[in-house]
């Protein structure tokens, strides 16, 4: 491992730990997916073991399920408690505006529900997260119908993009959802990421895509003086 990678690491965890401390007793929580998420996760479960009660937690992967069940964090879900008070998640990009995209891991259909469901969206990330424009370091993922994946494939070719099938150990990656991804990118970056993301919704096949859109209420970014807090 380099040495940028372990602080990038340190930084993840910084914020995540910081971000655990946003829970209150009662509160139902959803915890996000990743390897920042996964932070998060580890400093609930340290608070629930030394006496915090939460309602229980969403999970937005079945990763992050078995690992939150793994520290004994109660679990619960969107039938019992369709409002969570809090969402934390990491994210891929950020911009200026707080707009995101998600989805490298390949949980951004639930990520995306369950981020709806609360009350408050809280991203957290190291700074290499932080971009001018979207679209320029991490593909705009976009969750098929397996289907419709060769259709959807050209419809996204049509409005610019260089689309890929995601492939994972040399299969075709299939969702928590039973679904394919399409990853996207886009010569000129993403411009007009609310015009785009309302015309890839249009195309029949698309379960949804990865930005996520005047969503985040705020951001905390861990780094080399600590954590900083963006507002949109
Ligand atoms: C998964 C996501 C993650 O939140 C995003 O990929 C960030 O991951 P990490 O914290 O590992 O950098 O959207 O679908």
């Amino acid at each position: 491992m380099s040495t940028q990678k372990s602080q990038q690491d340190l930084w993840k965890q910084q914020v995540g730990e910081a971000a655990a401390q946003l829970i209150d007793e009662g509160m139902v929580v959803g915890l996000g997916t990743g390897t920042t998420a996964n932070y998060l996760v580890l400093a609930l479960g340290e608070r629930v073991r030394q006496g915090l009660h939460i309602i229980g937690a969403v999970s937005s992967s079945q990763a992050t399920m078995d690992l939150a069940a793994s520290l004994n964090i109660p679990l619960t879900d969107l039938d019992h408690h369709p409002v969570l008070d809090i969402y934390i998640d990491g994210a891929d990009e950020i911009d200026p505006q707080l707009q995101l995209i998600k989805g490298a891991g390949g949980a951004l259909v639930r990520e995306k529900i369950v981020a709806s469901s609360a009350k408050h969206f809280v991203v957290i990330a190291d700074p290499s997260k932080l971009v001018k424009q979207l679209g320029h370091i991490f593909p705009l993922p976009v969750e098929v119908t397996p289907l419709a994946k060769t259709p959807v494939k050209l419809h996204l070719e049509a409005l610019g993009a260089n689309v890929t099938l995601r492939v994972r150990n040399g299969e075709t990656f299939i969702t928590d959802n039973k679904n394919n991804i399409l990853d996207c990118t886009f010569p000129q970056g993403i411009t007009d990421p609310v015009t785009l993301d309302a015309k890839i919704q249009s195309i029949v096949g698309v379960v949804e895509t990865g930005l996520f859109l005047n969503m985040a209420e705020k951001v905390l970014i861990g780094g080399p003086e600590g954590v900083k807090v963006l507002h949109r």
